[in-house]
């Protein structure tokens, strides 16, 4: 949710602390903070402003801050109101001590009882970890995170910093994700990769209960016992240039355009044309294994339980296993029946949300086979599931979703696949679907190139305050993806509904002023769709429709039409989606709207 980032080394840390901040303020953003050890006076210059981090760099900017080793933070605030003084870093030991920290602690009543007298200035259970290890403190700053730590329940990643301690960084990991940057000389610790990229692919993942002590060039891990841990140095795939803009006004419309690439880099590898099936190197299962699947679960929050509805259809019609799509913050508390033939599939953009992982964990538990579908490598979800498979959309750094959404669907039905060929999808079959896959970037491209007459229908739509997404089969997931779309970014009433259900409730809704947008793409249900739409014109709302390239008649049901090119039909929301994310992208923009950071979200959440 918040995020972090320090450095030691030898450059000037403002300028890196900055740039590390503003690439994490997708995480989440009401306000931000550096901390920076001055070596001259060996006094820790703390700045803080509420909102974006640019306030906090004009803030900085004539302050002449300079210095070697800081730690700075973006916070999206769960505990305490957006201010200044809640704002991280917090400090203790009357400004000696400073810490980043994301997370919560549960029992921070307790904890402060434990510091007396002492005088907090924020209403934060973060400032009061701070003061516990300074409580703690005795000479040694390792030692008294650690005694801290002890007494502490609920959820850290944390980076402590002390004015004695000019050489060292302390880092800590319990439910929040900790990177360290191995650099020459010089050493970056953040809650992921995004800030480090530019500097270094050379990361250490710490995991829960591992304390490090991060020094210019040298590190050392421990747990909460002193027994040292062996870290490995990992090698981070993904390239600096796909975490900037690249001259897109914004980082979702720099994502949408992505697609077409990052789709070729989901499956490039993953499947044999000649016997037209996929294989999917992670999955860990033997043939027999997989053939003793009898139920598959897909858990997920967000835009990614959307992708698992649009895999779900995929997997049920190749393979014949029956799916659910879960919650993972109802399936982790609803007791759910599982044995040794369920396979779940966590699915995560970020693979850090604390949902999505709690409900791995019970699925462990409860003995499934459990895999990921992640996009963040290295994430708690890759690590923690026994394999799986990432979705290589690259960095999105927008908050809504969109390349990731794809790219789910992409392996989702890649599965399908594997698992359909086991069962009862023939050779043929399985090579016309993976030759309709391999064109589905060239059609991207084509809907991409639209964009400017996605725009037009865009502004022309703006102004109305509710809106309703309808879809049937596959295209239901769709509906619900561009209907949140709408929701996160531009703030408009929208909800989504199978076609078929309008009847039975939200037609009363139904008016001039509230327009509805339809997917009738041709597939089976083309002409129970059309009825549908029908109903809406008998009630004079506005229609506008997702439909096929050539489908003349669409214009004359509709007041307005984005066309798409023809697939196959369970490969149809991946192309559907795309003038959808484009549509809600340009209202956006018609209406102002922070696209990238919309009020109230944030791109990763580890808290409940
Ligand atoms: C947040 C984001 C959504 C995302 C959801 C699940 O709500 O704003 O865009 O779909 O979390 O995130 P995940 O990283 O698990 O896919």
């Amino acid at each position: 949710m918040c995020g972090i980032i320090g450095y030691i080394g030898e450059k000037e840390v403002l300028p890196v602390l900055l740039k590390g901040l503003r690439r994490l303020e997708y995480r989440g953003y009401d306000s931000a903070g550096v901390a920076i050890l001055d070596e001259q006076t060996h006094k820790i210059n703390r700045v803080r402003a509420v909102g974006k981090v640019d306030i906090l760099a004009e803030k900085v900017k004539d302050m002449n801050i300079s210095g070697h080793i800081g730690i700075a933070h973006t916070r999206w605030a769960t505990h305490g109101g957006v201010t200044e003084e809640n704002a991280h870093p917090h400090v203790a030991m009357n400004g000696k001590l400073v810490l980043v920290h994301n997370g919560i602690i549960e029992n921070y009543r307790e904890l402060k009882e434990k510091l007396g007298n002492v005088i907090l200035e924020s209403q934060t259970d973060s400032e009061i970890f701070a003061n516990l290890i300074g409580l703690k403190y005795d000479g040694n700053l390792k030692k008294a995170v650690v005694e801290a730590l002890k007494l502490v329940r609920g959820t850290y990643g944390i980076v402590v910093m002390h004015a004695d301690h000019p050489d060292e960084m302390v880092a800590a990991r319990l439910g929040s994700p900790i990177v360290i940057g191995v650099g020459d000389g010089e050493q970056y610790v953040a809650s992921d990769a995004t800030p480090i990229l530019p500097y270094t692919k050379k990361v250490i993942f710490l995991e829960d209960g591992e304390v490090a002590v991060i020094k210019k060039d040298s590190m050392e891990t421990t747990d909460l016992f002193d027994q040292l841990v062996t870290k490995h140095v990992e090698e981070i795939e993904w390239n600096d240039e796909q975490a900037e803009k690249q001259g897109f006004d914004h980082f979702m419309l720099k994502e949408i355009f992505d697609q077409p690439q990052v789709f070729q880099d989901a499956i490039r590898g993953r499947y044999n044309l000649a016997e037209g099936t996929a294989y999917l190197g992670g999955l860990n299962m033997t043939i027999d294994e997989m053939r003793s699947v009898n139920r598959i679960i897909l858990i997920a929050c967000g835009t990614a339980s959307y992708a698992a509805l649009a895999g779900k259809y995929a997997i049920e019609r190749l393979a014949g296993i029956p799916v659910d799509v879960d919650i993972a913050s109802e399936f982790r508390y609803r007791d759910p029946i599982i044995d040794e033939h369920t396979l779940v599939f966590a699915i995560s953009q970020s693979g850090e949300t604390l949902d999505t992982l709690a409900a791995v964990r019970e699925a462990k538990r409860k003995g499934a086979f459990v895999r990921g579908i992640v996009n963040v490598i290295g994430s708690t979800i890759a690590r923690e599931t026994d394999g799986g498979s990432y979705i290589h959309a690259g960095p999105e750094l927008a908050v809504a979703s969109t390349k990731a959404y794809t790219n789910m669907v992409a392996i989702l039905l890649l599965y399908a696949l594997e698992f359909g060929r086991l069962k009862r999808v023939s050779p043929a079959t399985g090579q016309r679907l993976l030759y309709a896959l391999r064109e589905i970037p060239g059609k991207m491209q084509m809907i991409l190139e639209r964009k400017d007459e996605i725009k037009r229908i865009a502004e022309k739509y703006a102004h109305y305050t509710d809106f309703f997404y309808i879809g049937r089969g596959s295209n239901f997931p769709v509906a619900l993806e561009g209907s949140i779309k709408l929701k996160e970014i531009t703030y408009i009433h929208s909800e989504a509904y199978p076609g078929g259900e309008l009847k039975h409730g939200p037609l009363a809704l139904l008016s001039p002023e509230f327009p509805v947008m339809a997917i009738m793409t041709k597939d089976q249900l083309y002409d129970k769709m059309r009825s549908n739409i029908e109903e809406i014109r008998a009630r004079k709302s506005p229609i506008v429709l997702i439909a096929t390239d050539g489908d003349a008649g669409a214009k004359e049901l509709s007041d307005d039409v984005m066309y798409v090119p023809d697939t196959m039909e369970l490969l149809q929301p991946l192309l559907n989606t795309i003038p959808l994310q484009l549509f809600a992208y340009y209202t956006a923009v018609a209406l102002g709207k922070d696209v990238d950071r919309p009020r109230n979200l944030a791109k990763s959440v580890t808290v409940e």
